[in-house]
């Protein structure tokens, strides 16, 4: 079970420019700023290089955007659990739309996290997805239609029978299971709507690390909550 507290913002940098190096501290620090201000919890993904050095320098939790089902040992250039963990990393996502994996690799990532004390948020593609994954026991599932990622048109009013489709599901396989959803939202208005539709927060990147004030803009979706 999840030690996260909800309602909860996540914001994933992704690979852009804007988050490489300083900027993702500045991100981070951003976010730690908000959730003093504000009291709603927030958590960052840095990008994988740059994780370790931001989750020294900031409280809130850190997860990375991936992780590998790769044993520890002989495995080039793969991104274990367990080296997310010792760099600080408190959960990770798993199975991003921009970063597929196979279901049984969802399976054994969810085994070795919970292990590991790692929260894990499992990203979904759709209702049938979502209720799959939910059988795997995760913590928190986050549903995210891959044609609304990067558009500025929130999933939670565009596509709000996707969110209440997967949250019905989800609770009737697993009530335990968090859900989240992400794709589009920039605003308090998308938060709240997500909200409303049943989820427990919101996971998202462009509208905050490609904003000109990115806290002016976590602090209006903050606001959403
Ligand atoms: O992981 C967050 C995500 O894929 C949504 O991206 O840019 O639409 O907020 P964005």
């Amino acid at each position: 079970m999840s030690k996260i507290e909800t309602p909860v913002v996540i914001l994933n940098v992704k690979a852009y420019q804007e988050s490489m190096g300083k900027n993702g501290l500045a991100l981070a620090k951003a976010c730690e700023e908000v959730t003093e201000e504000s009291g709603v919890s927030t958590i960052i993904c840095p990008q994988q290089f740059d994780l370790g050095w931001i989750a020294r320098q900031v409280k809130i939790p850190c997860f990375a955007q991936h992780l590998d089902a790769k044993d520890v040992g002989s495995a080039t250039g793969w991104v274990l659990p367990e080296t997310a963990k010792e760099a600080g990393a408190q959960g990770t996502l798993i199975n991003h739309a921009e970063h597929r994996i196979t279901i049984a690799d969802i399976d054994a990532l969810i085994t070795r996290c919970q292990t590991l004390g790692l929260t894990n948020v499992v990203c979904t593609n759709n209702i049938q997805v979502s209720a799959a994954v939910a059988s795997l026991n995760p913590d928190m599932i986050a549903i995210e239609p891959p044609e609304l990622i990067g558009t500025g048109v929130p999933v939670s009013k565009a596509d709000p029978d996707i969110v209440t489709g997967s949250v019905t599901r989800v609770k009737e396989i697993n009530k335990d299971v968090v859900v989240l959803c992400g794709a589009g939202i920039s605003t308090g208005e998308d938060v709240k709507a997500a909200i409303e539709l049943g989820t427990a927060g919101v996971l998202l990147a462009s509208g905050v690390v490609k904003a000109d004030d990115p806290k002016t803009v976590l602090l209006d979706l903050v606001s959403g909550i």
